[in-house]
């Protein structure tokens, strides 16, 4: 069956072609290259021997949207991938967020709406914000978002329901990530963050390898085991096998519902301290931080129930938090290695 990955080259999609390929699924990426490059095909086809095809489009641009699909009738899947991700740039753009993250969704489900179709939408827990009841369950309510980027997320949640609800052929899950990190054993596909990084482990392995001078710890006073705050740190390739398990799940029309939403996390909090010190077990590398203050709009703690996505979707995590850090690890020097 023919599976569309859109955002198919970036960080969490390209690991998704990867593990669709192996599983003999026939994929098409598309991608507007915004923040990736088009030798990501190549090293996906050094990985599992099989070239995906590649389109380079652009989803706010409703012609070649309506040219695409035009072309391509005989899909079967669509994993959305394609949005913009920073929390910081979302605040002081917020238009760009709603173009590229709402404008695209609208335009993409229209052209698709009346096909018989699986729709994976990439959604994040940052929908549930602070949560009252730890672990997380899909059921914990929806919290005001605290950046125009959450609320694309909660928006294109809204509008996937929406639509499922009229359009019985389309059938969508959400799947709710946690903290992803981590890369492909092979270390020839990763997250490439421009710039400085706003996540935890890429400053982690830039600053262990030299690019950065010092991590520093947002907040040592949470009220938490060592007083930093807690996440669920998510290896990418088991999330990325946690999007195999829904498509699969949407083909077979297993569900009831024509829309459902899981969350895709470990099940286990680790607090920033503790990743730093996996990190330093687990590669051997000393790392140099220091605490400053907590980082506005930081939640204390948020970490997953899993059992949804196990009972459901027959899907749990494998690697640890040691084996996610050492493969970030692996990437990192792959990357400079590339670039020196
Ligand atoms: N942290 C540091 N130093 C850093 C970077 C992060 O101490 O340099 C801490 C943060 O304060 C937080 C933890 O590491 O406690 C994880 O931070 P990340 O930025 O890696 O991840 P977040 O949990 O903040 O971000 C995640 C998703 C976003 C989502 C956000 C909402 O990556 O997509 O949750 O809170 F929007």
């Amino acid at each position: 069956m023919k599976i569309l990955v859109t955002g198919g080259l970036g960080f969490i999609g390209s690991h998704v072609v990867v593990e669709l390929q192996e599983q003999g699924y026939e994929v098409i990426a598309v991608d507007n290259l915004s923040n990736t490059s088009k030798e990501v095909v190549d090293q996906i086809a050094s990985i599992t021997g099989v070239q995906p095809t590649f389109e380079e489009l652009d989803l706010r641009e409703k012609e070649s949207v309506v040219n695409f699909f035009d072309r391509h009738n005989d899909i079967g899947g669509i994993i959305h991938f394609a949005a913009s991700k920073a929390v910081g740039e979302s605040v002081e753009n917020p238009l760009l967020y709603y173009e590229n993250n709402v404008n695209a969704l609208v335009l993409l489900l229209q052209q698709v709406q009346d096909r018989e179709l699986g729709f994976i939408f990439s959604s994040s827990c940052t929908v549930y914000g602070q949560a009252d009841e730890l672990p997380i369950t899909e059921s914990a309510p929806i919290k005001p978002a605290e950046s125009p980027y959450g609320n694309t997320k909660q928006i294109g949640e809204e509008i996937i329901r929406d639509t499922c609800r009229v359009k019985p052929n389309l059938s969508a899950i959400a799947l709710r990530y946690f903290n992803p990190i981590g890369a492909h054993e092979s270390a020839k596909i990763g997250e490439l963050p421009l710039g400085v990084p706003q996540n935890l482990v890429p400053y982690i392995t830039q600053t262990a390898i030299g690019v950065r001078e010092q991590l520093s710890v947002f907040g040592d006073d949470y009220p938490t085991r060592d007083g930093t705050a807690i996440r669920d740190y998510i290896h990418v390739v088991d999330l990325a096998k946690a999007h195999v398990a829904a498509l699969q799940r949407l083909i077979e029309k297993s569900a009831n519902d024509n829309f459902e939403v899981f969350n895709v996390g470990t099940g286990t909090g680790s607090t920033v301290m503790e990743v730093v010190r996996a990190f330093e077990k687990s590669t051997g590398q000393p790392l140099n931080y220091k605490i400053v203050d907590r980082r506005e709009g930081d939640v204390v703690a948020a970490y997953a129930q899993t059992d949804k996505a196990q009972r459901v979707l027959g899907w749990k995590s494998k690697y640890s938090l040691e084996e996610a850090l050492a493969s970030a690890w692996a990437w990192e020097q792959q990357v400079r290695s590339r670039k020196n």
